[in-house]
């Protein structure tokens, strides 16, 4: 189906010639072209039409969900095709492609995957790597495989890669990839007045960001409004605030209606869907954006740009294991990107909640890419389960991570089994890469397999994958202590909903436990939505769940892998599904099955108090979070002796999230492991014979240390 002319006005197809040669005579090439310029909608379309893709596929990846699906979706749009037919898209438990898909839409981490079972990305013809300014970690991981595949002596000739980028220093991307060429478009860009704010705003961001849209909306010619704030929580209630600012204004006032529209990346499709549609007439639109409008969305129609300069950001601590989550100031390049946004389609006004000064002197040059500010536990076991002679310290990324976080992640990686004590990836390092999952998750399945749990954990970690269980990510406890008031103004929540959530959690089971009961709960009614509503979860949590469950099931089936054999030797887990109901004794079992998927993040109790230390090289004191389920205290109100938990946050304390209560006996299996975890050895990649220290690492087989901890722990009567 050839390009509309909508398509063809876009910037890209200037420049189309020159990239169809580029590519046909270089095996990689560079495309640097302004946000909207059409990368990611129009390049592979260009390439497959110019016959590029051969009979293979183009793969093109995405950092983010939400925008592999959203771009599927408008480019078999364009091509006049269903999406999964000649354009698809892959992400983590959501695959819409088939035999016939010829473009196929991806995250980066589905295309990491992918590379374990193919080595060779053979299904490709073309990869592009997209949104490569974004510089997320798992886009990072694939410059470093796709160079190796490119390049090394094996290499496949025939692949084509192209990066992608709005802002990325493409001088240094060219370098990293041996001089390839650079195709630089440039944007059809109108003229964007800035202004600064004459003071900074520290804590008060968000008010004036809500003042300033109203004052555009007052006094500025219409034109749409794109007002950047950090995340969901603000953007709901900035959404909220926003309307009721409207209603309120005289009935003589004579601007435009305004329709304020919430952007982030776990909003519901068919809200997403509403963004691209067009505005009514008579009518002004404000979108509310996350970080996901500043270049992987683009959004139509805007002339203003609001952009408080903060932006969400993970970071970790390899010195601490701590995760924070935390608002920090946006870098120039995301500054500049932003108000770029007011100037698509005619000349645009950014307004920058920041002074003139702040911009010039003190914002940070440029974002850290997340590869220096995550943990690598899951990036080290790709690269060793890709191949063995990969050394992840000395491999070549295209900004080296720190040596304290790749340290950290090898050490948890031995812990869990995943590595030998010479760092080699072991057969059940290698499965558990190869399951959808994060490694603790993936270990504890195969745990759980051993120990004949696996569907309930199978239920555990896909209500872990799931993002909101919750409904308002309220926590369970805090479900449990409202007063009749406060459960007619949340709306939703019966009185008998309630006592279900308290009688689930009633002896003290934890998050997993809980996690496990509900959900079974939920089924018993048939899956029903009402029932979710009337205990405070969230339906739409609930039935993603319940996808990851069938599809972690069809993964474990599919993979013949004898860490499943015992799951199952006698039929489907289905079956085994069928034939178990919940039970005090199964929980145990999957109690034990969490402890070795989660023996890296373990917690001991103080002696006498309930702050917990986390055990390994750099131990934290760290509490319980405050919307942690239900965990029995003794009778001196000491909570137990020894948890896991699934995240170590840092806010104004250091706090414990989603915990599960494990027995002292069991953690005595776990941790001469930990004691263990040398990092000298595990480094690898220098294969010369053990030293003397080397040989006293004990390699435990992870199945003695399972049947150990199913023959021993004692079982408390039910
Ligand atoms: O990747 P790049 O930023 O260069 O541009 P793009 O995402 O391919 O977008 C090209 C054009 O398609 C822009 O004008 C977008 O507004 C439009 N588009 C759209 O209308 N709906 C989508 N779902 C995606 C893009
Ligand atoms: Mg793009």
């Amino acid at each position: 189906m050839p390009p509309g002319a909508g398509q063809l006005a876009l910037p890209i197809y200037a420049s189309h010639d020159a990239i169809i040669k580029a590519v046909r005579h270089h095996q990689i090439v560079v495309v640097e072209a302004p946000t909207g310029s059409g990368k990611t909608t129009q390049l592979p379309q260009m390439l497959l039409d110019a016959g590029l893709a051969g009979d293979r596929m183009i793969g093109v990846t995405q950092p983010r969900r939400v925008a592999a699906v959203t771009v599927a979706r408008r480019v078999a749009e364009e091509r006049d095709c269903r999406v999964g037919d000649e354009v698809g898209y892959a992400i983590r438990f959501d695959e819409h492609a088939s035999s016939k898909t010829r473009i196929k839409y991806m995250t980066d981490g589905t295309l990491l995957r992918e590379s374990l079972e193919d080595t060779r990305l053979s299904a490709y013809s073309v990869i592009i790597l997209d949104e490569a300014h974004e510089r997320s970690l798992n886009t990072d991981l694939l410059f470093g495989i796709l160079k190796r595949l490119t390049t090394h002596k094996h290499r496949r000739k025939s692949l084509k890669l192209l990066i992608t980028s709005a802002t990325l220093e493409a001088a240094k991307v060219s370098a990293y990839f041996s001089g390839c060429p650079i195709q630089s478009i440039s944007g059809r860009q109108y003229d964007v007045s800035v202004s600064h704010s004459l003071e900074n705003h520290d804590n008060d961001y968000y008010q004036a960001a809500i003042d300033t849209a109203m004052q555009v909306h007052l006094h500025e010619a219409p034109g749409d409004i794109l007002m950047f704030l950090t995340g969901q929580g603000e953007i709901t209630k900035a959404v909220r605030q926003l309307n009721e600012a409207v209603s309120s204004l005289p009935a003589d006032c004579e601007c435009d209606a305004l329709l304020v529209m919430p952007l982030y990346a776990a909003m519901p499709p068919d809200m997403q869907a509403r963004i691209f549609a067009p505005c009514p007439e008579g009518c002004r639109r404000l979108i509310v954006a996350t970080n996901v409008a500043e270049t992987s969305i683009t959004v139509s129609g805007i002339v203003y740009v609001i952009d408080p300069g903060r932006v969400k950001q993970k970071s970790y601590s390899p010195q601490t294991g701590l995760d924070a989550l935390t608002v920090v100031p946006i870098s120039r390049v995301q500054a500049v990107q932003r108000a770029g946004r007011a100037g698509r389609t005619q000349p645009g006004k950014c307004f920058r909640l920041y002074t003139q000064q702040y911009f010039d002197r003190d914002m940070p040059n440029i974002t850290v890419p997340e590869i220096q500010r995550t943990s690598l536990l899951s990036a080290c076991l790709y690269l060793k389960s890709l191949s063995n002679d990969i050394d992840v310290i000395s491999f070549d990324y295209l900004d080296p991570p720190q040596p304290e976080a790749l340290e950290d992640a090898l050490r948890q990686l031995f812990i869990l089994d995943a590595i030998d004590g010479q760092g080699e990836v072991t057969p059940l390092g290698s499965q558990m890469a190869r399951l959808p999952l994060d490694p603790c998750l993936a270990r504890m399945l195969i745990a759980a397999a051993n120990l004949g749990c696996l569907p309930e954990a199978l239920i555990v970690a896909a209500m872990l994958s799931a993002d909101s269980i919750f409904a308002e990510n309220r926590g369970p406890e805090q479900i449990a202590r409202m007063d009749a008031q406060q459960l007619v103004q949340a709306g939703g929540i019966t009185a008998a909903g309630q006592q279900l959530v308290k009688k689930l959690m009633e002896d003290g089971p934890g998050d997993h436990i809980l996690l496990l009961r509900l959900y079974r709960a939920w089924q018993e009614t048939g899956c029903n939505g009402n029932w979710c509503q009337a205990a405070g979860l969230n339906t739409r949590g609930m039935r993603f769940a319940r996808d990851v469950e069938g599809q972690l099931e069809a993964a474990i089936e599919n993979s013949n892998s004898t860490f499943f054999e015992r799951a199952l030797g006698d039929g489907s887990i289905g079956r085994a599904k069928k034939r178990r109901k919940t039970s005090h004794s199964s929980e145990i079992e999957l109690r034990q099955a969490i402890l070795i998927g989660f023996a890296s993040r373990l917690a001991h109790r103080m002696p006498t108090h309930n702050g917990y230390k986390t055990l390994g090289e750099r131990s934290v004191l760290a509490q319980l979070h405050p919307v942690t389920a239900n965990i029995a205290a003794d009778e001196d109100g000491l909570l137990p002796e020894w948890v896991v938990y699934h995240e170590l946050i840092a806010t104004s304390k250091n706090l414990l999230r989603k915990v599960c209560p494990v027995d002292a006996t069991w953690v005595s299996f776990i941790t001469p492991k930990i004691a263990n975890a040398d990092v000298n050895r595990l480094r690898g990649g220098h294969r010369e014979q053990p030293s003397q220290g080397g040989r006293d690492i004990e390699t435990v087989s992870v199945s003695a240390a399972e049947q150990a901890a199913a023959a021993v722990v004692p079982r408390p009567q039910a």
